[in-house]
């Protein structure tokens, strides 16, 4: 239900009354975020922790027409996420409060609804500040879905598919189905799973007969057997769909879908996590739920795009920190295959800042809690549960038992995956973690495992020793970080700006994460680990700063040097990064560190065709094989212990070339240009045909080139983007921290020779022109909008029926 939204910015008395005239008020789609709109201000109440974006009161209400037949069926409207505190009217009637506004929740309309038009009144309330440690977003900023349904149906959220036996010739499927009779007599009807195989073929089905009285709720439970399964896995993220179907004398009455995936996990106290058996070390990154220009209010096709980003860096994990993510972020996860730790909270009793959710914990946490585990159950990609996040009450006397019934309702509802909490003190000098916090948890979760003393260097292993029964899991740890193509000084590195040496590289953060790779990946014990972040985020910031630059990514989702360190750990098709780029007029002569990211064995580098020499790396070293005086493998001379390559050359415009060999073959080649003067724009498309649908959205790279087509690496130039056709512009990034112009303006600088703009299509097939207006040689680029193209998920996890009333 997601179009031709009215919308206030103005608190406005009345707004609740049907007959409250909303004329004037804007129209828009959700999802929508209100604070993206805006210009950042250096004195907004969110202050850094919301990136200096303003906040305050919203109105929304929806008109809608229902039919006489909707009055005898049961009606409920679904939000996704609405941050936050908000409050729902149907027709003047209020139907409820809700605080949270990272989770799902929904309303009954039924007792008020009429035939004909009816009005949905939203008041979304984000005025107490600070009320949050990143950037939230405001508003309605996730899908609404209205449901509606025979009176007896299947409940919201009310299948839980678990597979607790799987092998390669079968598996045992678990269905527990919850059916509401909301109707006025008792019922004996059937209800039929269908399980459907990846092609759409039934492969096996059952059908069990429900008594149920009125006015209550049932469970049953359907066991199938599903022979040869087609395994849910991270090279092959097969999905299977079940089709529920509630039947009354044979005629079907009530049907859902619910895609499902077969796949056995465990966790083993030696062998870290195994997937169907095998061991899959977790290479994760933490992600904030916000992508950047678009604010809160993300489109499917934006996180395919981010997501395939951090699966070719060979990410393969993700801790959606710190609050339930949109539904369709883990279909995506789980169509693409990525592992989840789904995360719940960041705080409980103890407040974080003045008006987090610490406020309403009390009341609402168990709530919230059922619910987000029986949204997300299905899914699976979800493998692991967290309680929270650096939570206050880990080293309180008595924050075990704010743990405890928490811990006690995730075993409930799920007993098929573990629990843990990201913790900050686990060796802590002053406030240490609790053993009996401790020992609640089934999988300890480290943050900064390399935090304290001697444990810096020995991480997990003092624990380890202590208790081999211990499960463990780096939570959060430190990424390389830094800001994309910057280099020093600005970029906040060691080097002063005027220093004869440019400093490539943040290297005490290089070094921490080289530190840390290689004691987690030699050490099978260790799950894997979580790097904060996987990409930038608005928020958590010190003006003029108004995002975090702790990602891998920047906030337009192009890489930064650091993105390629993790791909050369976690990948194996050939690769090299060379970096920094070969622009440094004014340092002629001046040594410069070429540093390089690779996973061959060796890199020879050259610079205007001069060998500055083959530099060796390999981890863990390999030995010999074979017995004495045998070599299977050519030996690498290694030239460092590091897990990067690191060349001083003297300053000279022209061309860095790097050749990469593994086991003494030329591999893959890499070259870094010296760019001559901005010349032109240049842009690219990620794809070049949309569903015209008013919700999908292509990416168009935007670049500076000089004469010969190089990227200026260093170009800050000016330029608007002019959007004709059936789309429009609804982000227009460069990944600058410092850089406040609006996310939502139509023009800006590039930032060390990028920007990005984000272009969504209408209703309506056609094209899409986008084109740059600058000071130099322009450029142009078509996007076709038509129906239909590439599924994107749009549909909400038990959606009986559900329209889009435009
Ligand atoms: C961690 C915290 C994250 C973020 C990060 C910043 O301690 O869990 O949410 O605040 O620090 O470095």
């Amino acid at each position: 239900m997601d179009y031709n939204w009215k919308f206030s910015r103005t608190d406005t008395i009345d707004a609740d009354k049907a007959a409250f005239n909303d004329n004037k008020w804007r129209i828009l789609d959700l999802p929508h975020d209100w604070s993206i709109e805006s210009e950042f201000v250096q004195n907004a109440p969110t202050g850094g922790g919301g990136g200096y974006l303003p906040t305050g009161v919203g109105w929304y209400r929806k008109h809608f027409n229902l039919p006489k037949s909707a009055l005898s069926k049961s009606v409920w409207i679904e939000f996704d996420g609405v941050y936050q505190n908000s409050d729902v009217w149907i027709n003047g009637n209020h139907l409820g409060h809700y605080p949270n506004g990272y989770m799902s929740f929904y309303y009954d309309l039924a007792p008020y609804i009429r035939p004909g038009e009816n009005i949905i009144s939203v008041r979304v309330d984000n005025s107490l500040q600070p009320n949050t440690r990143w950037y939230s977003g405001s508003g309605i900023y996730r899908h609404v879905w209205l449901n509606i349904a025979n009176p007896l149906h299947v409940a919201q959220w009310g299948t839980y598919i678990s597979t607790p036996q799987v092998d390669s010739s079968s598996a045992t499927i678990d269905i527990k189905t919850e059916i509401d009779n909301n109707s006025s007599v008792s019922k004996n009807v059937v209800l039929r799973s269908v399980i459907v195989d990846p092609k759409g073929n039934e492969i096996a089905r059952s059908e069990s007969p429900v008594s149920i009285s009125s006015k209550n709720q049932t469970k049953v439970e359907q066991k199938i057997t599903v022979a040869q399964p087609a395994l849910w896995s991270l090279v092959s993220p097969t999905l299977y769909n079940v089709h529920l179907m509630v039947l009354d004398k044979g005629k079907s009455i009530d049907a859902i879908n619910a895609s499902f995936g077969i796949r056995d996990i465990r966790y083993d106290a030696n062998k870290g996590f195994l997937l169907n058996g095998e061991r899959v070390k977790m290479n994760g990154v933490c992600l904030h739920h916000e992508a950047g220009s678009v604010g809160a209010a993300v489109p499917e096709a934006v996180w395919v795009r981010r997501l395939k980003m951090l699966k070719e860096m060979g990410c393969n994990a993700i801790r959606t920190t710190h609050n339930p993510v949109a539904p369709e972020f883990l279909d995506l996860c789980d169509r693409m295959g990525f592992l989840v730790m789904d995360e719940i909270f960041d705080v409980w009793r103890s407040h974080k800042v003045k008006y987090d959710y610490a406020g309403y914990f009390d009341q609402w946490s168990q709530h919230d809690l059922v619910n987000f585990i029986h949204r997300d159950r299905n899914h699976p990609s979800v493998v692991l549960w967290s309680a929270g996040n650096e939570i206050g009450e880990q080293s309180q006397p008595k924050g075990y038992e704010v743990l405890r019934p928490l811990i006690e309702t995730f075993h409930r509802e799920d007993p098929t995956r573990p629990v843990t909490t990201g913790n900050d003190h686990i060796a802590d000098d002053t406030k240490p973690i609790t053993p009996e916090f401790l020992d609640l948890l089934d999988i300890v979760g480290y943050n900064y495992v390399d935090r304290w003393h001697e444990r810096r260097e020995l991480f997990y292993d003092i624990d380890k020793r202590n208790h081999p029964d211990w499960k463990m899991v780096g939570t959060e740890s430190v990424s390389i970080s830094g800001i994309r193509g910057n280099y020093f000084g600005s970029g906040g590195f060691l080097g002063p700006a005027d220093s004869t040496t440019v400093y490539t590289a943040n290297m005490g953060g290089v070094i921490r994460a080289e530190q840390l790779w290689k004691f987690v990946s030699i050490h099978d014990y260790v799950i894997g680990d979580f790097m904060w972040t996987g990409i930038d985020y608005i928020g958590e910031s010190r003006w003029p700063s108004k995002n975090s630059s702790s990602g891998v990514i920047d906030l337009c989702g192009f890489p930064k040097d650091a993105y390629y360190f993790y791909q050369s750990q976690w990948t194996t098709k050939p690769m090299i990064h060379l970096f920094p780029h070969w622009n440094w007029k004014g340092k002629e002569g001046k040594v410069i560190q070429v540093m390089a990211y690779t996973n061959c064995d060796s890199v020879e580098l050259f610079v205007n065709g001069k060998s500055f020499g083959i530099k060796a790396l390999q981890f863990p070293r390999p030995g010999n094989s074979g017995g004495w005086n045998r070599y299977d493998v050519p030996p690498v001379n290694n030239t460092t212990a590091d897990l990067h390559l690191m060349w001083d050359v003297p300053y000279e415009p022209g061309t860095l070339k790097a050749v990469g060999r593994k086991g003494g073959k030329i591999v893959v080649q890499e070259e870094v240009r010296t760019a001559g003067a901005p010349a032109a724009f240049r842009l690219s498309v990620d794809r070049k045909s949309i569903q015209a649908d008013q919700k999908d959205v292509a990416h168009v790279k935007i670049e500076v080139v000089d004469e010969n087509g190089n990227i200026v690496p260093d170009a800050n130039e000016p330029v608007q983007i002019m959007i004709e056709g059936e789309g429009k512009l609804i982000g227009l990034d460069n990944g600058n921290p410092l850089d406040h112009t609006s996310m939502k303006s139509d023009h800006r600088n590039t930032f060390n020779g990028l920007a990005l703009a984000i272009v969504q299509s209408g209703t309506k097939a056609g094209t899409i022109r986008v084109s740059t207006n600058s000071s130099l040689r322009n450029a142009s680029i078509e996007i076709v909008t038509a129906r239909p193209v590439e599924q994107i998920p749009s549909t909400p996890p038990s959606a009986h029926w559900h329209e889009d009333l435009r």
